[in-house]
């Protein structure tokens, strides 16, 4: 066991005796998440005159329905609103971003495993122009999983995605994957072309399980094939103030993470299943809901981030 995973299992078993113990109510700590996070002021963003080269970010984490599509919806139509350009791929199978931005998978002629196993076909058969300003989507259906048998024989198997991306990163300020809940090969194509991780975490008891794993996942892809790869951030996600336990998840993984755990908490609301169903970000669907402000000063730190490091 890592040293990571060690403490994952002692938090979770520390907290699970918090839980049913007497002393329940005890250590609660703030329902304020930023209460744990906060650290100094996010600015506002700069207007763009002008666009690119992109800094392509991969939503990974191998648990599912953490918050990984979710993130990538709504950041990416933030970071619009902010007058980025953005190109948001979904690299999972289940097509769940595409279903999120309104387009059905199974209606698909041409989808990114297209562009992945056909010479012939080009990004721009595939680019679909979504309702928010700025924000394209590379849409993927069922097909994908096929790619994942069919890459393993090809040369530079890993480096598939980033070849693709490789003719727009001028024309767009972000790019954001969303991976599938796997560690498997698109999940390694993901991360080899991405200039940053950022993983969510859903604020549960088991949310710290699999971490290290990923984490060394991570380390072997900086080692091996993106020698500049780095941890983005950690979201905390599916915040929920009223409950013990998110707030001692929320604190754990500050103590663990540090300074690479977002500023911004993103809050549990049923607004992000229904803005799904809806097929729209929750910044359009109801812009002035707490998970839309959320995303905003997410994308408010992810800009602040970038710009500090050019
Ligand atoms: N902050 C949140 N509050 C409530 N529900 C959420 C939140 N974030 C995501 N969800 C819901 O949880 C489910 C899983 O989220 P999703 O983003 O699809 O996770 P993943 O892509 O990691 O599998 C979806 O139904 C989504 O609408
Ligand atoms: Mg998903």
């Amino acid at each position: 066991m890592t040293g990571i995973e060690h403490q994952a299992e002692s938090w979770t078993s520390q907290m699970r005796a918090e839980q049913s113990g007497v002393d329940l109510g005890a250590e609660l700590g703030p329902a304020d998440p930023t209460a744990f996070t906060q650290r100094r002021p996010i600015p506002q963003p700069v207007p763009l005159d002008a666009h690119g080269p992109a800094r392509i970010i991969a939503m990974a984490n191998q648990k599912g329905g953490v918050g990984k599509t979710t993130t990538t919806i709504n950041l990416g139509a933030a970071l619009a609103e902010y007058g980025r350009r953005v190109l948001l791929v979904d690299f999972d199978p289940q097509g769940a971003l595409s279903v999120g931005l309104g387009v059905n998978p199974h209606n698909l002629d041409l989808s990114i495993y297209n562009l992945l196993m056909h010479d012939d076909c080009t990004l721009d058969d595939i680019r679909i122009k979504t309702d928010v300003d700025g924000l394209h989507l590379l849409p993927a259906n069922i097909d994908l999983s096929a790619a994942e048998i069919q890459l393993v024989t090809e040369v530079a198997r890993e480096m598939a995605l980033a070849r693709l991306l490789r003719p727009v990163l001028k024309e767009y300020d972000f790019i954001l994957i969303d991976c599938q809940p796997s560690l498997g090969l698109l999940a390694i194509n993901a991360l080899t072309c991405a200039h940053g991780v950022l993983i969510p975490l859903e604020c549960e008891f088991f949310s710290l399980r699999g971490v290290a794993l990923l984490l060394d996942t991570i380390d072997k892809v900086r080692e091996r094939l993106n020698f500049d790869l780095e941890l983005e951030g950690i979201l905390a996600t599916m915040y929920d103030s009223r409950t013990t336990h998110c707030r001692q998840v929320l604190q754990r993984v500050v103590e663990a993470f540090g300074d690479k755990v977002y500023q911004t908490v993103i809050t549990k609301t049923v607004k992000f299943p229904e803005s799904t169903v809806a097929g729209t970000p929750i910044t359009s669907l109801d812009p002035a809901s707490s998970g839309a402000r959320n995303y905003r000063q997410l994308a408010r730190e992810v800009i602040a981030a970038h710009a500090e490091r050019s």
